[in-house]
């Protein structure tokens, strides 16, 4: 009976660890939409100039836009418990436009920075689009996140036998040596990061989706130099 009764307990745990993850995944998926969105409205106003009804209605959309990420805040917070999986729906599909257009969305947030990309000739990949687009956008702003104004930030996509890496470049704080390790744990935050915010989630959201495609995602940094965070899918 007692016996039972751990067993039970332990199921219980794991599922209550599987819903935390994933309201923690999901959270801050909707949250980089948001930001982008108040990011294309704060411009758009700018653009407008002040007191004109276009700049008005950009305010209208910040503000809306704030308002969603409170109520997502409350709704999946931290601390709520709901049913959920994250759906992977992988198709055959090129990468390159999807690698496109996520640097183009950071190009039109952080227009003073110069980002590069190269794509070399490759395969069609079983991708879910959203998921990718949402890994790229943890580490494409991650890239800006963590290293000075005006440094660029390479992204590489290239075939390597039978898998295709796709290396995001920055030249920023790196990671030290010691939290390398770490790196992709829930919450986790390297030493070296005081001063910018962040909750330690999109790397780990990032290696959750990298395994739903049956891939893996690698670092290499030098602490001051500069990361590159590589994805690497299989050819199927
Ligand atoms: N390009 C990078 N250069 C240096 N350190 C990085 C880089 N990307 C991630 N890190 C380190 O890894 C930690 C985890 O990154 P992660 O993206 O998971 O969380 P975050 O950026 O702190 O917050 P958020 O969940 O909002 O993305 C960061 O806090 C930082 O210490
Ligand atoms: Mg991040």
């Amino acid at each position: 009976m007692e016996r039972r009764l751990q067993k039970a307990l332990v199921r219980e745990k794991a599922v209550v660890e599987t819903q935390r993850l994933f309201l923690s995944v999901t959270s801050h998926d909707f949250r980089t939409p948001l930001t982008i969105i108040d990011g294309a409205a704060r411009r758009i106003g700018r653009m407008a100039g002040a007191d004109s009804p276009i700049a008005e209605r950009a305010a209208a959309i910040r503000a809306t836009a704030r308002r969603m990420a409170q109520a997502i805040d409350r709704t999946l917070g931290w601390s709520s418990i709901a049913e959920g999986k994250v759906a992977f729906h992988p198709e055959l599909a090129d990468i390159g436009p999807m690698v496109e257009k996520a640097v183009a969305n950071q190009r039109a947030l952080h227009p003073d920075r110069a980002f590069s990309v190269e794509l070399g000739e490759l395969p069609a990949l079983l991708l879910d689009a959203g998921l990718i687009e949402r890994s790229l956008d943890n580490l494409l702003s991650n890239a800006v996140k963590y290293s000075p104004a005006g440094a660029g930030v390479d992204v590489r996509c290239v075939r390597r036998g039978k898998r295709v890496e796709l290396s995001v470049s920055d030249h920023g704080i790196g990671v030290p040596e010691a939290d390398m390790r770490r790196m992709f744990t829930r919450f986790f935050r390297a030493g070296n990061t005081r001063g910018t915010k962040g909750t330690g989630i999109g790397l780990n959201a990032v290696k959750f989706y990298m395994g739903l495609h049956g891939g893996k995602v690698a670092l290499r940094s030098v602490e001051g130099e500069g990361s590159t965070f590589t994805l690497s899918f299989p050819i199927k």
